[in-house]
């Protein structure tokens, strides 16, 4: 006992050296000198104890014989003294270790001093000016704390790190150290806005009327910083001059790994800033940990006043300008990876504030916009327009265009920036919305609170006859018009239905859905949910325990994803995400090794499930090089880079007439119908033709980025019908192989097993005509349209569909390809964010027609013989 006793003592003072933590160690020590054990234990041998207590010749054997049981009873006594001590130091350590634990906690605020005058030398941070103010600024903040009871005690110390106009504004940041149990009392008293006057003290302290005194927790990682200027900046913007700056290194070398980097913007009293990225690539958002631009509306890195926090890479036609309420902005960049990306280009300038926004709005129509659209508003700002039209008029505001989304809220809660109108509040990110009075006038507000601002919205208002509102027309609930013949046909036309409510089915084509809406009957069981509620497919399902393939069949469920076509459509075993190596069929994935899966679509998902790894070979495809695309911004316009794959042919003479995709460097794919002779033009000739890669506005063919290549081979499916357009696709050789850059790369093929699955949303890219009949569009247009079930689509399209095409569009016609956008691809996001090529754009009855949707040559169908002939 007594040496194991002193053995434990032993180890527990070298178990805790060895653990390097020094303040744990300490404390050890320290209790054992207060008990008076100076560690003696461990500097003596194991016997020491022993030793220590015994006190008696060793060579008096009979005395030590009779002492016998004394010295069991001493023992008895050393230890339970130890255990006694033990406990003791126990106690000591807890009271010391855990009852006076503090934390350390930094919070960043501004403060303005109502009763100074700004100098321009506050500006530099060494001169005797700053230094002077500042440290009086420390001293009243000691002196404002030391009369909060929850502050006063805890605050270690201020330092203030900037100045800036209105009168004064001190940016500080504020240590303590706090138990505990007091963290969120102190948060709140930190947050607490405050207005003191300080009376003038001793020490030259004057008198200081602070108002506006409010201080948050700042952001752990950039603590860091405030200990390091290696990467900090300071600009101020000179007259109307535009300023740049850049991440250390931009563009070429990437910002650097792990740093904290901040720029300190500043323009002239009385103006505010516009601050534009231009270019902005960091390293993708994933997390809490990844690179991070944020952008302040203060000289303080405070939460509450981030205007926007940026990561990833933007597409250059991105919005990403800002604009302040005051005249500073604080940039800051943390990065905790060591991804390599090359940073951003900014500009900044100086611009006079706005002495008010809104006004009277008075003529019969006109348009409005929040403030410095399509720029992002600024924070902190309060818009009323007064709209008035003539008296005898009603009057409505159509959002053309509306952006307020704030990150933090939660969707529709519209608690921090919002349009509020007819007593009603709009926020967040909505289609285009009317909101009408019944009177000549209407008033719209708009507020801004002091974080996150977006594009905002861009709005007309119109007058309209009370009695009439909409000649010869249909008005919605939401105050638009349609053609009359919209009302009841099973369409909905207004964006809330109302066309479709309150409607007589006509029993002969249309099916009454549980919630009254009128669909065409065919539609019932096609299993597409038209109605909404799902009654078109009630009653069509299969009986509890089987499964219902997409041509209707019912199968016990034990025969779905077993590897096998039960259906004989294959829809058994299509989407199965239990990935088991099965027989092969022709519904089975493949792997390289010959193995086969029953887990749908497979191919680079980024997911390994061939146990070769074939699956996810060969993915270079279907990614953008951008991972923000623009917001779309009127009509459908493409954004560069947002589809690198899309290529435009042009004949000879007569400019673009086909779209084609990249495949690979030396490939595309495009439609055979492209190349049929004509008698006055051979199409067939690959001479003939020039396709251009990278384009995005065909009068900008010669715009950087832009590659023109001629082909050196056409090859048309050797099935290509001209009468039906069964097996529409070609293949076209370049003659040089294309330059993968941002604006160019391939669209991924997917596997000849590879099922689209009716409703899915696809995209199709073309500059063919925006309207039937119409004319080419000159910038790349895209439309998001829905995968069709093959059975409607026959339907539709009685004796002209085969197995080889696939109907995508929209029933209610609107959205859909047309001349011009043949040979183009259907980019479908797939698992992975990957985009897979689902179509070839091939023929439709006229363009974007009720019930007669695009009709598209089906990419799998087509895989092998494109492997056959290209090896991609
Ligand atoms: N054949 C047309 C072309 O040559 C494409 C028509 C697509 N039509 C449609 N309604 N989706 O460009």
């Amino acid at each position: 006992m007594g040496h194991s006793g002193a053995l434990l003592q032993c180890q527990h003072l070298g178990g805790r050296g060895i653990q390097g933590n020094s303040f744990k160690v300490s404390l050890v020590f320290r209790v054992q000198d207060q008990l008076g054990l100076r560690r003696r234990p461990c500097l003596k041998n194991m016997n020491g104890f022993e030793e220590g207590v015994e006190f008696l010749p060793v060579n008096n054997a009979k005395q030590v014989e009779k002492r016998g049981p004394r010295r069991w009873v001493v023992m008895v006594a050393v230890v339970f003294s130890f255990l006694l001590l033990s406990l003791m130091a126990g106690l000591l350590v807890w009271h010391f270790h855990y009852r006076n634990v503090r934390i350390q906690k930094v919070f960043n605020g501004h403060l303005r001093i109502t009763n100074e005058n700004f100098l321009d030398a506050y500006e530099n941070s060494t001169s005797t000016e700053f230094i002077s103010l500042a440290s009086q600024v420390k001293e009243a903040l000691k002196l404002m704390y030391s009369e909060v009871p929850v502050l006063g005690p805890y605050h270690k110390k201020s330092t203030v790190t900037a100045f800036s106009e209105g009168s004064v504004i001190a940016y500080y940041w504020s240590e303590f150290s706090i138990p505990p149990h007091l963290e969120e009392e102190v948060d709140r008293a930190m947050a607490v806005e405050r207005v003191v006057t300080l009376p003038p003290r001793a020490r030259a302290l004057k008198s200081f009327v602070l108002t506006s005194v409010v201080a948050f927790p700042i952001d752990p990682r950039m603590l860091q910083r405030t200990q390091d200027n290696s990467c900090s900046f300071a600009l101020h913007a000179r007259g109307r001059t535009v300023t740049r700056f850049t991440t250390p290194g931009f563009p070429n070398s990437p910002y650097p790994a792990h740093a904290r980097c901040q720029w300190v913007l500043r323009g002239d009293a009385d103006s505010v800033l516009s601050l534009t990225f231009r270019s902005f690539d960091v390293a993708p958002c994933d997390g809490h940990d990844s690179d991070l631009v944020t952008v302040y509306d203060s000289l303080s890195p405070m939460e509450p006043h981030a205007v926007v926090r940026l990561c990833g890479t933007f597409s250059p036609s991105y919005n990403l300008t800002f604009l302040s309420s005051q005249n500073v902005f604080l940039v800051t960049l943390i990065t905790n990876t060591d991804r390599r990306h090359p940073g951003f280009e900014a500009t900044f300038f100086q611009l006079p504030k706005m002495s008010s926004c809104g006004g009277l709005l008075s003529e019969a129509q006109g348009t409005f916009s929040s403030p410095y659209y399509p720029g992002h508003y600024p924070p902190n700002i309060n818009c009323t327009w007064n709209i008035k039209v003539p008296n005898n008029r009603n009057v409505k505001v159509r959002f053309k265009l509306f952006y307020l989304v704030d990150p933090n809220i939660p969707v529709g809660s519209c608690t921090k920036d919002y349009v509020e109108i007819n007593g009603e509040k709009f926020c967040g990110e909505r289609s285009q919305f009317v909101v009408s009075s019944n009177s000549s006038k209407i008033t719209v507000h708009f507020h801004s609170d002091h974080s996150y601002t977006d594009t905002g919205f861009l709005a007309e208002y119109l007058s309209y006859d009370s009695n009439d509102p909409c000649p010869g027309m249909f008005m919605c609930k939401t105050g638009r018009c349609i053609r009359k013949d919209l009302r009841c046909d099973g369409w909905a036309d207004c964006p809330d239905y109302s066309d479709e409510r309150h409607c007589r089915c006509n029993a002969t084509h249309q099916f009454m859905c549980k919630n009254q809406f009128c669909k065409p009957l065919f539609w019932v069981c096609d299993s597409v949910n038209d109605c909404g509620d799902g009654s078109d497919e009630e009653g069509c399902s299969c009986p509890a325990g089987s499964f219902k393939c997409s041509n209707g069949k019912c199968l016990p469920q034990s025969q779905q994803c077993n590897g096998k076509d039960d259906c004989g459509d294959g829809s058994d075993e299509a989407s199965c995400d239990n990935v088991n190596a099965v027989s092969c069929t022709k519904y089975t994935y493949r792997c390289q090794n010959g193995l086969c899966l029953n887990k749908g679509n497979p191919e680079c998902d980024g997911k390994k499930d061939c146990s070769d790894g074939s699956d996810e070979k060969n993915c270079d495809c279907g990614l953008r090089s951008f991972t923000k695309q623009a917001r779309v911004v009127g009509g459908t316009n493409a954004d560069e880079g947002e589809w690198p794959w899309q290529v435009s042919l042009h004949a000879l003479g007569q400019g673009h007439l086909c779209g084609a995709s990249l495949i690979s460097p030396d490939w595309l794919v495009s439609a055979a119908h492209c190349f049929q002779d004509e008698t006055i033009f051979k199409y067939s000739d690959h001479t003939m033709w020039t396709a251009f890669l990278g384009l995005l506005d065909q009068s900008k063919r010669s715009a950087s980025g832009v590659q023109e290549h001629k082909l050196k081979r056409i090859i048309t499916h050797p099935s290509f019908n001209d009468f039906t357009f069964d097996y529409d696709i070609a293949l076209l050789e370049l003659e040089k192989p294309a330059e993968y850059s941002t604006v160019v790369r391939p669209i991924c093929l997917p596997d000849n097993t590879h099922v689209f699955p009716a409703g899915k949303a696809i995209w199709v890219t073309g500059w063919g005509h925006t309207k039937e009949g119409g004319t080419g569009a000159l910038i790349l247009q895209k439309g998001e349209i829905r995968v069709i079930n093959q059975t409607t689509c026959e339907e539709l399209l009685p004796q002209q569909i085969t197995p080889r095409m696939m109907c995508v569009g929209f029933l209610s016609g609107g959205v859909d390809s047309c001349q011009g956008d043949s040979g183009g691809p259907l980019s479908s996001v797939e698992k992975d964010g990957r985009i897979f090529q689902a179509g070839v754009v091939s023929w439709g009855e006229g363009c974007a027609q009720r019930n007669k949707p695009g009709v598209y040559t089906r990419i799998p169908e087509v895989r092998d013989w494109i492997k056959e002939q290209t090896g991609v």
